[in-house]
C-alpha cells in the first residue's frame, strides 16, 4: 500500500471547505487534516473526517480557517517520521500567532511515540492511535477545555465498519475501501504490526454497503485495502485466530478474499476493482481465478518481495523462498497472461552481501516488474530486526545498491510499457494530465498511467485508448 508522502495536490480539486458547512450538526469549527504514508492512512483520514463531522467539525483545505489541525502520520522509515516532525514544527509556529489553534497527531507515529509527543516534545495537544478514532470527539473536547488528550489503545476488533467515510481530496472517480486492519506477519524490519496492531477483517456487509454508496455517488473504481488482503477472513464475527473454534457451519460459509472479490465484482459490475497489498505466502489460486472470471477486477497485483535472496528473506521472516515466489509469478502469468505486477524492495538489510544484492537484481530480471517501490533499509526501534541485527550496511553501500535496483526497475518498466505500444487499452479518466491541460490522465487495468488528448471525454469516462508511444512509466495514446 503506497501513496505519495504528501497530500495529493490536484488542480482539479476544490480548494476550500469541503464538507457540511450547512450540516445541522456543524458547530462552526473547522479541521484541517494532512495525511502521510500509505493509502490506509489516507483512507483513515476519511474515517476521521466522518467521526469529527458528527461532532460538529467541518473540514477545510485552508489552514488559515482551521481551529484544529490533524496530522495522520507514518513510521515506516525514519525519513517519513522526520518529514512529519518538520511539519509539526511548522504547525507549532503557526500556533504562536494563533494560540487557539489545536494540533493533533494521529496514526502510526502517535501509536509508536504515545504521550512522548505531549510530555517531552510538547509540540502537540492531542495524540490518537489508529484504533482510537472513535474517541476523537471526546479527546477534542478535552483539548478544547485546555487539557492534553491521548488515546493509543489498540483494538482486536475495531474496523470502523459502521463509519461512512467523508471523501477528502477526492477526484470523485476512484476511492479506497479498507477491508482489513493491522498485520500479523511480523516481517522483522517492519513497524506496522506494532503501530497498527493485530489483523482483523471487516464485515463484508459493511464493505458492500460502502461500495454501493460510492457507486451511487458516481465513483467508478474502488481499491480494497489491507496490509495483507489475501488473508481476509470473515466467518460471522470473531478474530481470525479463533477460526479454529468456529462451528462447522461457520467454517463452511466463511468468506475468504476470493469470495469477497467475487461478491463485490458481481454487486457492481460496472465498477472497476483493485486491491492492495498481496503477500506472496497468502495469495491463492482462487483469487487468480476470480480475477480471470471478472473483467471488472483489474489485472494487476502488487506483490512485494523485498529481496531476491533466500538468506535475506529468511532473516526478514518472509514466509516463502525465492523459488516459491518465482513459482507464484509463473502461476500468475499462466492464469492471467497480461497481469501487471509491481514490487517493494529493500536494499541494505542487515548483513546483506553483494551476492544477496545480485540475487535481488536477478529476480527482478526474471519477473520484469511493471513498476516498483524501492527503499533503503531503515532501522525501526522495537522491531525484531532492530533488536537482533546490527544495521551494518554503510549508507553509501545501501545507496549504491538502491540505485542499481531503481535503474533495473526503470529498464523493466520501459520494457513493459513498450509491450503496450500499438495495442488498445481501457482507461478510466481520473484527472487532467499534470503536464498538459489538453490531455487526460488515467490508468489501464495494469495500473500504468495513460495520457491522451481530451477530445469530448470527461473525468470518470472509460475510454479505449490506442497506445502510440511510451516512457518507462507512462503510456501515451489516442482515443479510438
Ligand atoms: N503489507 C504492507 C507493507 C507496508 S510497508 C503493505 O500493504 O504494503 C510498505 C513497504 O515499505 C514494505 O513493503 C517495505 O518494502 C517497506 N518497508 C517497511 N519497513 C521498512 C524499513 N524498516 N526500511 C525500509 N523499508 C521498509
Ligand atoms: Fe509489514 Fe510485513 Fe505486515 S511488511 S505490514 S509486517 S506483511
Amino acid at each position: 500500500m503506497h501513496a505519495k508522502t504528501t497530500q495529493p495536490k490536484d488542480p482539479n480539486l476544490y480548494n476550500g471547505d469541503v464538507l457540511n458547512v450547512h450540516d445541522p450538526k456543524a458547530n462552526g469549527k473547522k479541521m484541517y487534516i494532512e495525511s502521510y504514508g500509505c493509502q490506509m492512512n489516507f483512507s483513515d483520514s476519511e474515517i476521521v473526517a466522518s467521526i469529527l463531522a458528527d461532532a460538529g467539525y467541518s473540514t477545510t483545505n485552508d489552514l488559515k480557517h482551521a481551529d484544529l489541525v490533524l496530522v495522520n502520520t507514518c513510521s515506516i522509515r525514519e525519513k517519513a517520521e522526520q518529514t512529519v516532525r518538520n511539519r509539526l514544527e511548522q504547525f507549532n509556529s503557526v500556533k504562536k500567532s494563533n494560540p487557539k489553534l489545536k494540533v493533533g497527531v494521529l496514526g502510526c507515529m502517535a501509536e509508536r511515540l504515545k504521550s512522548k509527543f505531549l510530555e517531552e516534545e510538547k509540540i502537540v495537544d492531542l495524540v490518537a492511535g489508529p484504533d482510537a478514532y472513535k474517541d476523537l470527539p471526546s479527546l477534542v473536547k478535552e483539548v478544547e477545555e485546555g487539557r492534553d488528550a491521548v488515546n493509543v489503545i489498540l483494538s482486536k476488533e475495531e474496523t470502523y465498519g459502521d463509519i461512512r467515510p467523508v471523501r477528502l481530496q477526492s477526484n470523485g472517480v476512484t476511492a479506497f475501501v479498507s477491508i482489513t486492519r493491522g498485520c500479523d506477519n511480523m516481517c522483522t524490519f517492519c513497524v506496522v504490526p506494532f503501530t497498527r496492531g493485530r489483523e482483523r477483517s471487516r464485515d463484508p456487509k459493511s464493505i458492500i454497503k460502502e461500495i454501493n454508496d460510492l457507486a451511487e455517488k458516481g465513483y467508478k473504481e474502488v481499491t480494497l485495502l489491507g496490509q495483507n488482503v489475501d488473508s481476509y477472513l470473515w466467518y460471522g464475527g470473531g478474530p481470525k485466530k479463533d477460526f479454529r473454534k468456529a462451528s462447522d457451519l461457520q467454517k463452511k460459509t466463511a468468506i475468504t478474499f476470493d469470495k469477497l472479490l467475487d461478491m463485490v465484482a458481481i454487486e457492481q459490475p460496472k465498477m472497476r476493482f483493485r486491491f492492495s497489498t498481496s503477500n506472496p505466502q497468502d495469495m491463492t489460486s482462487d483469487v487468480l481465478y476470480v480475477m480471470q472470471k471478472h473483467k471488472n477486477i483489474c489485472n494487476y497485483i502488487h506483490l512485494p518481495v523485498q529481496s531476491g535472496s533466500d538468506r535475506v528473506l529468511e532473516a526478514m521472516n518472509r514466509q516463502h523462498t525465492r523459488a516459491e515466489y518465482i513459482e507464484l509469478i509463473d502461476h500468475i502469468r499462466a492464469i492471467l497472461p497480461d497481469c501487471g505486477i509491481s514490487q517493494d524492495m529493500i536494499s541494505g538489510f542487515p548483513n546483506e552481501t553483494e551476492e544477496d544484492h545480485q540475487d535481488t537484481l536477478s529476480l527482478m530480471d526474471y519477473v520484469k516488474y511493471d513498476f516498483g517501490f524501492m527503499f533503503m533499509y531503515s532501522e525501526r526501534p522495537g522491531t525484531p530486526a532492530a533488536k537482533k541485527l546490527e544495521d551494518n550496511i554503510p549508507e553509501s553501500v545501501k545507496k549504491r545498491r538502491l540505485q542499481e535496483v531503481v535503474a533495473k526497475q526503470q529498464q523493466h518498466g520501459l520494457y513493459r510499457t513498450q509491450q503496450f505500444v500499438g495495442k488498445t487499452v481501457e482507461v478510466l479518466i481520473e484527472k487532467e494530465s499534470k503536464k498538459s491541460s489538453e490531455h487526460w490522465s488515467g490508468r489501464n487495468q495494469q495500473n500504468t498511467v495513460v495520457v491522451f488528448p481530451k477530445e469530448n471525454f470527461t473525468v470518470g469516462d472509460f475510454v479505449n485508448v490506442k497506445i502510440e508511444s511510451c516512457t518507462s512509466a507512462t503510456l501515451i495514446g489516442k482515443a479510438v
